[in-house]
């Protein structure tokens, strides 16, 4: 069953996903060459307790472990989950996924971004901008009357006519009083397959694309998924309302 979210579920999604997207904004701020992670995501703490809002990251659990930090940051050959660190200092060159995911009165609001620090490598720049634009080509199709093979297949038909790679691993999801609800969105599949779109549906849409091969691992902390090749992925995210016309994004903050 996929949830569909009430006009009362709704205003709250809307709140929660707005503090999501301010800490997610405040956070791309600070990262700069000599940062180093574990400082950067003990900001996101900060700014996500300064707005009365929890980190739905800290102490997530998957089997026995639990998720230390309270944001993931994941640096060029990291794909997702990245452990904030003392020693992983940020560099010039490099590309760092912010993943910010929030509950507040009940609900969680969920995107992510990579960031680019000073100039890149031109493949590693524009790694970031198709993973930008898959995420806007699956958003487009989050209409109702739409299947979820609709979006995978959006987002992977825009990455691989690019010569990049999904990630299968990993996956978007429903989202709501549940960080991870209905339906599984893979960042690839077949049009016109899978569950029915409708109005009142939270999507959180998240391609992760790699420059090399599609394959990745975890580490032995448990939690940082990596490149098998070790060239850089990244990751974007938004939480998305699928509304009788357009999609609502309510992780876009409005200028
Ligand atoms: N956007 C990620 C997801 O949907 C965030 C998970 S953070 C975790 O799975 F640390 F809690 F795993
Ligand atoms: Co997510």
């Amino acid at each position: 069953m996929i949830p569909i979210k009430t006009a009362e579920e709704v205003e709250r999604m809307k709140v929660v996903c707005r503090i999501a997207a301010e800490v997610l904004a405040a956070l791309e701020r600070e990262v700069a060459p000599g940062v180093n992670t574990y400082d950067l995501d003990q900001f996101a703490r900060r700014e996500i307790e300064r707005r009365g809002a929890i980190s739905a990251c800290h102490n997530y659990r998957i089997g026995s472990q639990r998720y230390p930090s309270y944001s993931c940051i994941s640096v060029n050959e990291e794909v997702v989950h990245g452990i904030g660190s003392l020693k992983r200092v940020i560099a010039e060159g490099d590309v760092v996924a912010l993943d910010v995911v929030v509950s507040h009165a009940g609900y969680i609001g969920d995107n992510a971004r990579t960031i680019r620090v000073g100039e890149v490598d031109r493949d590693v720049d524009r790694l970031v901008s198709v993973t930008e634009e898959a995420l806007w080509a699956g958003i487009a199709v989050a209409r109702s009357g739409k299947r979820v093979g609709d979006i995978s297949h959006a987002i992977q038909k825009y990455v691989e006519s690019r010569r990049l790679s999904i990630v299968r691993e990993f996956v978007g999801h429903g989202v709501g009083a549940s960080m991870h609800e209905e339906p599984q969105i893979p960042n690839f599949g077949r049009r016109g397959t899978g569950p029915k779109l409708r109005p009142g549906m939270a999507l959180a849409i998240e391609p992760m694309v790699n420059l090399g091969r599609p394959e990745v691992k975890v580490l032995s902390d448990g939690w940082t998924v990596v490149t098998s090749d070790g060239f850089p992925s990244a990751h974007f995210e938004h939480t998305v309302l699928v509304t009788e016309d357009e999609p609502e994004i309510l992780t876009l903050l409005k200028k």
